[in-house]
């Protein structure tokens, strides 16, 4: 049943490149974004939340938004419901994210939002689940049950379809055209292939990777613009199946605090992504102040940050834009938790202390 893997967190890590063409090809054929996309496009206000994992493909639709359906979203994490409660949500849209669809403080939200006046939209990967049941809308992610405690491809799988939703939003308030459009769906149905490229691209420097993080307390994930919330879903999947400390943050902010605890053959992973022109600049002087601190300075990113300076270890996954990076980026990350964990003797599907779902606040 693990498909000749030894764990199911690997089986379900190699499942992506052909479980994301399942998603997209689902949500072509179903009316799911258009419906999600005229809630949105009614709304005054745009929420988006969810737990862990979910919370940052929340945070990927949220840049997405802002970026290509001009769009701003305020998102939080579900547990923190309570802040938005007493307010009137009635020109209101809230997605909910949950791959589960029964993680409580979700659930709360989603209740809290409809108890205001607010609408809701679930993204979700279990057909008929509580999240879905009580949304107005639902986009599902048809990856497939996953098995293991870490959320792999349930998380692109979130991504594409949140994708989808920014950009058809974007094609109806005329951010985009109609044949830009095409184009950028036409681009997100090639999301497994770039899963396939970013597997194969790094499966042999993750594991020399891994052999020189296996022993470090503490790994610093850094991104900018999209590569902020990957990071975040690359520190959570380290320190949940490896017990490694894994934290991450905007690049800019190391000077404003982390970097002080940074000393000789510190770890710290760089996520490049796109717009290059944009970006490698900043990522480059980022690199460099970890650098004059003796930290041992790792990229993983697509094409184009290969010639940053600094660089001790460099996992190139291949030429993407901004819209194809995610899935190519993430896949290394996944692995090297994976890696990390089966080098010390964790079990990456059963993490002490953590259930699949949350059902209790
Ligand atoms: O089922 P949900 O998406 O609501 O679950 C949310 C989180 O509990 C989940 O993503 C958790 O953070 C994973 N174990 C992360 O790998």
């Amino acid at each position: 049943e693990k498909g000749g893997y030894p764990h199911y967190m690997l089986k379900e890590i190699m499942e992506q490149p052909r479980v994301l063409f399942e998603t997209y090809t689902g949500l072509a054929s179903s009316r799911e974004l258009e419906n999600a996309a005229k809630l949105l496009s009614n709304a005054e206000k745009i929420f988006v939340t969810g737990a862990g994992t979910s919370y940052h493909a929340g945070l990927v639709f949220a840049y997405y938004m802002a970026r290509i359906a001009k769009r701003p979203v305020i998102p939080f994490i579900s547990s923190e419901y309570l802040a938005y409660r007493d307010m009137d949500h009635s020109n209101s849209v809230l997605v909910a994210i949950s791959q589960s669809g029964e993680t409580i403080d979700t659930l709360q939200a989603v209740r809290s939002f409809k108890s205001s006046g607010g609408r809701v939209i679930a993204v979700s990967n279990v057909i008929g689940s509580t999240i879905p049941r009580e949304a107005d809308v639902t986009v599902y992610t048809r990856a497939g049950p996953e098995i293991g405690v870490a959320a792999t491809k349930t998380f692109l799988t979130q991504v594409l379809a949140l994708t989808g939703m920014a950009l058809t939003l974007a094609q109806y308030n005329g951010s985009m055209t109609q044949n830009e459009y095409r184009k950028a769906m036409d681009t997100l149905k090639n999301a497994g292939h770039a899963a396939s490229a970013g597997i194969d691209r790094s499966i042999r420097a993750v594991e020399l990777l891994a052999s020189s993080l296996r022993s470090k307390g503490n790994i610093y994930v850094l991104g900018r613009g999209l590569g902020v919330a990957l990071a975040y879903e690359a520190a959570l999947k380290i320190k949940e199946v490896s017990y490694i400390h894994a934290e991450a943050y905007p690049a800019g902010e190391s000077k404003h605090g982390p970097i002080a605890l940074v000393e000789d053959g510190f770890p710290v992973i760089f996520v490049g992504v796109p717009p290059r022109e944009e970006l490698h600049e900043k990522l480059q002087s980022n690199v460099m102040e970890m650098k004059a601190r003796g930290a041992s300075t790792i990229v993983v990113g697509v094409s184009g940050y290969d010639d940053l300076k600094g660089v001790d270890f460099y996992i190139d996954v291949g030429n993407y834009d901004e819209i194809l990076a995610p899935y190519a980026v993430v896949p290394p990350f996944q692995l090297l938790a994976y890696k990390l964990a089966v080098m010390l003797n964790r079990d990456p599907d059963k993490p002490r202390n953590l259930a699949k779902t949350v059902t209790v606040e």
